[in-house]
């Protein structure tokens, strides 16, 4: 199925009987859709990244347990197979246990719910670009930003870019900066032809590059998402993450960290309890058919890190503005 996509990016799209999502692997030489049809559907398009980003997984998740209802399957095994597609993201064992308040109810009660967690995600992300944006400088700010936390990543705007997009619509930001992001170049591909669309100035750079970049030019925040927020803060987002927090303190940019509380687990008191997904060997050793690295050889490839709170001035969540060790307190109240 292909369609064209309008001004708003909406990579998740109800379609009445069935889900649509604008396949994330193609972009953005391709403009593509997905056709979801269960909740087995769903889950081997949030495994093979056909959709990506933690909101988003969450909101497909829900998604894909209506689309099982509604053909009558079972609701425990739709649920066990949304909830093994990938491990790291809170946001999906979120949308699960939200929706599992409705199991017993009618499929067009769990379509409501999945709907509500979709429309809730954009008003939270507008909401958190409000809130960010008002931390940055009123005019020249320099940003940057790794991977792809966009209106592709969630239920539109975005996180970290939604900040990003709030604070260039109220003409604080003279220059972006955005990683490549490797190795499956979430940054390269996704967050440069989110950020051109609407004209927001940005510079592509390799991940490697961005110590030198704050050794050479003053970058006022550095901006990401998050994948899962540990009770003290520990974050864990994309691989690189650490590496870039590291860099910021080295050279006094500021970190913020932009997430909804979906992303929060106060079960997990710190970092080292959050699952760190290891992926194919295939993401580093090639790009699609292209391979570079000679054949057999050894790879570990982590997909995310863990960024301790204390490297992390802010958390900005649809709640409020916090420093990392208050942000999750008072959650699992
Ligand atoms: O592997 P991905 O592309 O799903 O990883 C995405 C990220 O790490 C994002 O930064 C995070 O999910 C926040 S998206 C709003």
């Amino acid at each position: 199925m292909s369609d064209v996509i309008s001004d708003a990016v909406r990579p998740i799209v109800w379609s009445g009987d069935h889900l649509k999502l604008l396949d994330q692997r193609e972009l953005p030489a391709r403009e593509t859709w997905v056709a979801c049809r269960s909740a087995a559907d769903v889950a081997t398009a949030i495994h093979g990244m056909a959709v990506r980003g933690a909101p988003a997984i969450g909101i497909a998740a829900a998604y894909g347990l209506a689309l099982d209802a509604m053909a009558g399957r079972d609701y425990d095994a739709a649920e066990q197979v949304l909830a093994a597609s990938r491990p790291t993201a809170v946001n999906l064992r979120w949308a699960l246990d939200r929706m599992r308040r409705l199991a017993n109810r009618s499929a067009a009660a769990l379509r409501d719910e999945a709907q509500a967690i979709h429309r809730e995600d954009l008003a939270q992300n507008l909401r958190m670009g409000e809130l960010g944006a008002a931390l940055l400088p009123e005019r020249g700010a320099r940003i940057l930003t790794h991977c792809n936390t966009g209106a592709l990543a969630t239920g539109g705007h975005g996180t970290a870019l939604g900040v990003i997009r709030t604070a260039w619509q109220q003409g604080r930001i003279a220059q972006v900066y955005n990683t490549e992001t490797r190795p499956w170049l979430q940054g390269a591909r996704l967050t440069a032809w989110e950020l051109m669309r609407e004209g927001i100035p940005t510079r592509l750079i390799a991940d490697g590059a961005a110590a030198h970049l704050m050794s050479r030019e003053k970058i006022d925040w550095v901006i990401v998402g998050a994948d899962r927020i540990a009770a003290n803060g520990d974050t864990a987002n994309k691989i690189g993450t650490y590496a870039l927090a590291i860099a910021a303190r080295h050279h006094g940019a500021k970190f913020m960290v932009v997430a909804p509380t979906s992303t929060f687990d106060p079960a997990c008191p710190d970092g080292t309890c959050i699952p760190i997904e290891e992926r194919l060997a295939t993401e580093l050793t090639q790009y699609q058919d292209r391979v570079w690295a000679p054949a057999g050889v050894g790879t570990w490839n982590p997909v995310f890190d863990v960024t301790p709170a204390a490297l992390i001035d802010v958390i900005v969540s649809e709640r409020g503005v916090s420093g990392p060790g208050e942000a999750v307190r008072g959650m699992s109240d």
